[in-house]
């Protein structure tokens, strides 16, 4: 298949919050996981076609911290889609080039899973064709907090002197701290929220919200938004030239 070209005003970072793919499932009187299966492979697809179109970051909302609070099999239904993806990705990833960072907290994830976030991070650290950023555990307040507690911390040590922090100091502490702003944010599922994902580094990203189910985003919808994002004037809060 023709490789697609980059088009002009690329955005360096994507964000997407993969919406609908329990809809996806119960419209086709499948159960919820049956949809979530489906949005890895689309994942996948999307991942390829950042590589295509020259998007250097690619950052997906995999599951919340609000997530917990869903039925216990499908907790563990995708916890166990955690483990399989990156079992089953983790060479192909590798030989593509693909830089694989987790973001959320970790901690309170099962034991063997952490071990395979940590093995596939470690396995793709050279990597630079994509840097992909799978949220797992993550919410934007939950790292806001970690962060300031990190901060705090440095304070009380005196590594930090308060009258020092300014708005540049807190992203230091936030679990996306090597990774540029999100330029573009896009939510599948014609939901138009933001549901604690990148509170802080979404300050002057751009939106779209769009109405395909997540397991049905294809890369050539994926196209048409960044080619739309090529067409779009950002002025972060200054008055157009
Ligand atoms: C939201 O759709 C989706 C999730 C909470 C899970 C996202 C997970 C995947 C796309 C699959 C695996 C990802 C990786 C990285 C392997 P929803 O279930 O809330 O859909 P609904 O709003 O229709 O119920």
């Amino acid at each position: 298949m023709a490789k697609d070209t980059p088009v002009p005003n690329t955005p360096d970072h994507v964000a997407i919050i993969m919406d609908g793919n329990g809809r996806w499932a119960q419209a086709k009187g499948r159960p919820r996981l049956f949809g979530h299966h489906a949005g890895a492979r689309r994942v996948k697809e999307i991942v390829r076609a950042c590589k295509d179109l020259d998007v250097k970051y690619l950052t997906i909302f995999a599951f919340s911290t609000e997530n917990w609070k869903r039925t216990q099999s499908e907790v563990t239904g995708l916890m166990t889609l955690f483990r399989q993806y990156i079992k089953r990705e983790a060479k192909a990833l590798k030989a593509e080039g693909v830089c694989v960072r987790f973001i959320g907290d970790r901690l309170k994830l099962d034991k063997q899973l952490q071990k395979l976030m940590d093995e596939l991070e470690q396995l793709t650290e050279d990597n630079d064709v994509v840097n992909l950023t799978i949220a797992i555990n993550y919410g934007g307040r939950d790292e806001v907090a970690r962060a300031t507690q990190l901060m705090a911390q440095d304070v009380a040590d005196g590594k930090l002197n308060p009258a020092d922090v300014d708005e540049d100091t807190l992203p230091r502490y936030l679990d996306t701290h090597v990774l540029p702003d999100p330029d573009l944010v896009i939510r599948t599922s014609g939901e138009a929220r933001i549901s604690n994902f990148l509170l802080w580094q979404s300050a002057y990203a751009e939106y779209e919200f769009i109405d395909t189910l997540w397991p049905d985003f294809t890369k050539d919808e994926f196209n048409k938004v960044i080619s739309k994002y090529g067409g779009r004037n950002r002025r972060f809060g200054a008055v157009p030239a």
